[in-house]
């Protein structure tokens, strides 16, 4: 029997996301790097990024290593975590270079994709490495924009797989103005202060209160949405909110926020359903809602309400936090009381029911693919998109 399109897409959503996941068992880059105690400064680091479990999830791929004393050189220029995972992040590549392949480049000169490409933070393709074979059989590492200056050469292979991961030492790191740009540390954004002070205070506090406004921040270094509303909705809301059991505050609360960073302008560029950060897989509890565009206007549409974006209190990747002229009311949590109902909901329950069923409409295929999206990151989503693409749209 064929499947619907949207059903078996995300069959191969799931298989695609299992092959990919099947792999992250083998190879360990923090291991491969143990063995050497002369790496030691560039493994502690690539796990302090969390570079290194973004490299043990992928196949074909290269690590460029840098020895302690080159680490050393690189750590006296006092960058932040978040720009040293940048520049770290440029000497990952999404191909495979042997010691053998190196030699070998074809017309002696190649651009290879780094992971900084792969994570859309490289400007334009800044993201990219220069390996060209140089005099004497050295070979040499720049950025792409490079006025001929070959930062780094190979000096050895420290273990190859093939052709799943490649760990060269590289006498030196890739220079990169665009790596090393300083990057804004996201941490330093107090989120409840900074709703507390541009009319969101009493939102602030419900979040303060149900503790667990740290789900919020663990979410500002990888990417945040958080629609706040302001002040004077919140208070005529609050005998509603006290109303709702524990959890279901809790989800209520994290029904304001989107696991995912999105400009005003991608927002403007979006019709339709979006997952929220009360979404949980595998149960009917969807807890999304519909982003409509009038104009200039967003509107933020779940069965029970419609609100409209009125002001922008922080739009600065990876984070963006919006005000809201309504609370925004899951219908897994109240009963809608137009015409319009469609009561899928049990009042307000906790938010604990549903019956595991994989829905088929396209919504849930797309929920999904968000969802091995932000599992994976990176270079999936292209993958994973590239992949809906060919199903659903062709
Ligand atoms: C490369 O990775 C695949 C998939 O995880 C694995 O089956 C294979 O054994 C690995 N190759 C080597 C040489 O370890
Ligand atoms: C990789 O190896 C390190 C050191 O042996 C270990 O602490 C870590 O748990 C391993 N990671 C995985 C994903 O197995
Ligand atoms: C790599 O850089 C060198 C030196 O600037 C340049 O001559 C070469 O064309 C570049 N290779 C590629 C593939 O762009
Ligand atoms: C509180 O819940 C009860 C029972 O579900 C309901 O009858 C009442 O209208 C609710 N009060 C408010 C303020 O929503």
């Amino acid at each position: 029997m064929p499947l619907p399109p949207a059903k078996s897409s995300f069959s191969l959503l799931v298989l695609l996301f299992l092959a990919i996941t099947a792999t992250s068992s083998a190879h360990n880059i923090t291991r491969i790097l143990a063995k050497h105690p002369e790496f030691s400064t560039f493994n502690r680091y690539l796990s302090l990024t969390h570079l290194a479990s973004e490299i043990n999830r992928r196949l074909t791929i290269t690590v460029c290593a840098v020895d302690n004393a080159a680490m050393d050189d690189l750590l006296d220029k006092h960058m932040s975590i978040y720009t040293l995972k940048n520049v770290l992040s440029l000497h990952v590549f999404a191909d495979y270079f042997g010691s053998k392949q190196l030699h070998r480049i074809t017309k002696g000169t190649t651009l290879t994709a780094t992971l900084f490409q792969a994570t859309g933070e490289a400007p334009g393709t800044s993201g990219y490495v220069n390996i060209t074979k140089l005099k004497g059989k050295k070979v040499g590492f720049a950025a792409e924009d490079n006025d001929g200056h070959f930062s780094a050469n190979f000096v050895k292979s420290i273990q190859e797989i093939p052709y799943n991961i490649s760990v060269i030492q590289i006498s030196n790191f890739i220079t990169s103005p665009a790596a090393e740009a300083p990057v804004a540390a996201p941490a330093e954004v107090d989120l409840i202060d900074l709703m507390s002070k541009k009319g969101c205070k009493e939102f602030a506090k419900l979040l303060q209160n149900s503790q667990i406004s740290k789900q919020f921040t663990d979410l500002m270094e990888n990417g945040l949405t958080v629609f706040c509303p302001i002040d004077k909705v919140v208070n005529t809301f609050l005998p509603k909110y006290k109303n709702l059991t524990k959890n279901g505050q809790i989800s209520l609360l994290l029904y304001h926020g989107i696991p995912d960073y999105h400009s005003l302008g991608m927002l403007r560029s979006k019709n339709g359903f979006i997952n929220t950060m009360a979404t949980t897989k595998g149960k009917n509890n969807k807890y999304d809602f519909s982003i409509q565009n009038d104009g200039d206007n967003v509107k933020l549409e779940t069965n029970i309400v419609t609100a409209k974006i009125t002001g922008t209190l922080l739009d600065e990747e990876p984070i963006a936090v919006y005000k809201i002229d309504k609370v925004l009311q899951p219908s897994e949590l109240f009963k809608a009381q137009s015409i319009n109902t469609k009561d899928t909901s049990s009042g307000d329950s906790d938010g604990d029911d549903g019956d595991g069923d994989v829905p088929a409409d396209s919504t849930a295929a797309n929920n999904n693919g968000a969802m091995i999206m932000s599992v994976n990151g990176g270079w999936l989503i292209t993958f994973v998109l590239s992949i809906i693409g060919n199903l659903v749209f062709v």
